[in-house]
């Protein structure tokens, strides 16, 4: 009995000291770019340093996007002595040199890898080299690991148990690295088991740059879909462990070799893209850019750069948003804030602009409130119960609601 008693509170101190790391680890959602919507397994160097270049230059590393991860496409095997080697063709220098150019920048750098023994791209996985492979990484000064699950049976159990492979390796280096659980099936569920190894887990299927597909399948999966499965588990997001309903679309404009090509699907428009940040911040998404920063234009840069709304995303409560009016045209969304205050998202569904009202009694604000319109930057009525106004198709709205004279 004592010792049951003894193995009980052990592990309840381990994940005391677990929930402690990840807050420290990833106390708000990761903010960065990640390679793997516009440039699948076609990256190289160049690449990489050419958007880690431009996210200082465009200002976006300021606003807080710190992480250049690359995805999927730098193996080239293992040595002689097993150790991961890039292709060398594509990275010539090395990964340590890139990651040393990297955090020259004043950033953080990410990579991938996979449990199975091949990855989703079918290049050399982890399987059997965990540890050696998590020491590897942390020798090359990596500060962020995407882990994803190909090549392996859809088992809870066994993704749960490789998962858990990896992460002590991670804990055996010492290093602070952000383990970001970067895999999803309907059966393997990582939300259920990643929380107590990661900082962050994929929730559903890869994004495509479209706005909505009729099914939600693998291969077909837009910005709504996603949305849609990704809100309904907002009990699973807290400060050091985000729900990862994969990484933004805005500015990919239909280009793109996985996240366009395989879903042919011929890109969103700018209040679509809009819509995509506005709810990846209610959600309190972690935020991967994928599009190409060095040419980029101004109102992809406008989407990225909102500062009110990074803030909404990055609120230390480190509250999702909850739905609270749903039907097929409306949907409106309310994250509550550190200070008391609020975030509220009106998305339009439809394919029409609408005029919407939305009384502030129905999401149990009671009060008056003074209303800031995030998007447009300014003052949209102080005092109210109500507010009015436009929502154009596709578009959401984000307000930031305080109270006011009551
Ligand atoms: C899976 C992941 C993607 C990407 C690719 C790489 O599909 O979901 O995000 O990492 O693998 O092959």
């Amino acid at each position: 009995m004592k010792k049951i008693g003894f193995l009980l509170t052990i592990q309840f101190c381990s994940q005391l000291l677990f929930a402690q790391v990840s807050q420290n680890l990833s106390p708000t959602p990761p903010m960065g770019w990640m390679s793997w919507n516009l440039y699948g397994l076609d990256i190289n160097e160049r690449i990489i340093k050419a958007n880690a270049d431009a996210l200082v230059e465009t200002g976006l590393s300021k606003v807080g996007f710190q992480y250049i991860c690359i995805d999927d496409g730098w193996q080239g095997g293992r040595d002689k002595y097993n150790n991961l080697i890039p292709d060398l063709e594509k990275f010539p220098s090395g990964i340590k040199a890139l990651a040393d150019y990297v955090h020259s920048k004043g950033l953080k750098f990410g990579i991938y890898s996979s449990a199975g023994k091949t990855t989703c791209g079918h290049l050399t996985g982890s399987y059997g080299f965990e540890e050696q492979d998590a020491k590897v990484f942390a020798e090359w000064g990596c500060d962020y690991i995407k882990y994803d699950f190909c090549d392996l049976p859809s088992d809870t159990l066994l993704w749960r148990e490789l998962g858990a492979k990896f992460s002590n390796g991670i804990k055996k280096t010492g290093r602070p690295m952000v383990y970001s659980i970067g895999a999803f099936d309907e059966i393997s569920k990582p939300w259920t088991w990643a929380p107590a190894m990661s900082q962050s887990w994929r929730m559903g299927w890869d994004i495509r740059d479209v706005w909505e597909t009729e099914k939600y399948t693998w291969d077909k999966n837009g910005i709504l879909n996603t949305f849609d499965s990704n809100i309904v588990l907002n009990n699973y997001a807290r400060p050091g462990g985000w729900n990862d309903p994969d990484m933004l679309v805005v500015g990919l404009y239909g280009k793109g070799w996985a996240s366009s090509k395989w879903g042919n699907t011929g890109g969103c428009t700018d209040i679509e893209y809009q819509s995509n940040m506005s709810l990846w911040c209610l959600l309190a998404a972690p935020l991967m850019i994928s599009c190409d920063l060095s040419t980029i234009n101004a109102a992809t840069k406008d989407i990225l750069s909102n500062e009110e709304i990074i803030s909404i995303n990055q609120d230390p409560s480190g509250k999702q948003a909850t739905l609270k009016i749903k039907d097929s045209i409306w949907n409106v969304l309310i994250k509550p804030l550190a200070d008391g205050n609020y975030a509220i998202g009106i998305l339009n569904r439809s394919k029409t602009n609408l005029p919407f009202q939305l009384n502030f009694k129905e999401l149990g604000l009671l009060g008056k409130y003074n209303i800031r319109n995030v998007l447009q930057h300014k003052m949209d009525g102080n005092n109210k119960t109500v507010w009015k106004g436009k929502v154009q198709s596709h578009e959401t709205i984000v307000l930031f609601v305080s109270a006011g004279k009551n």
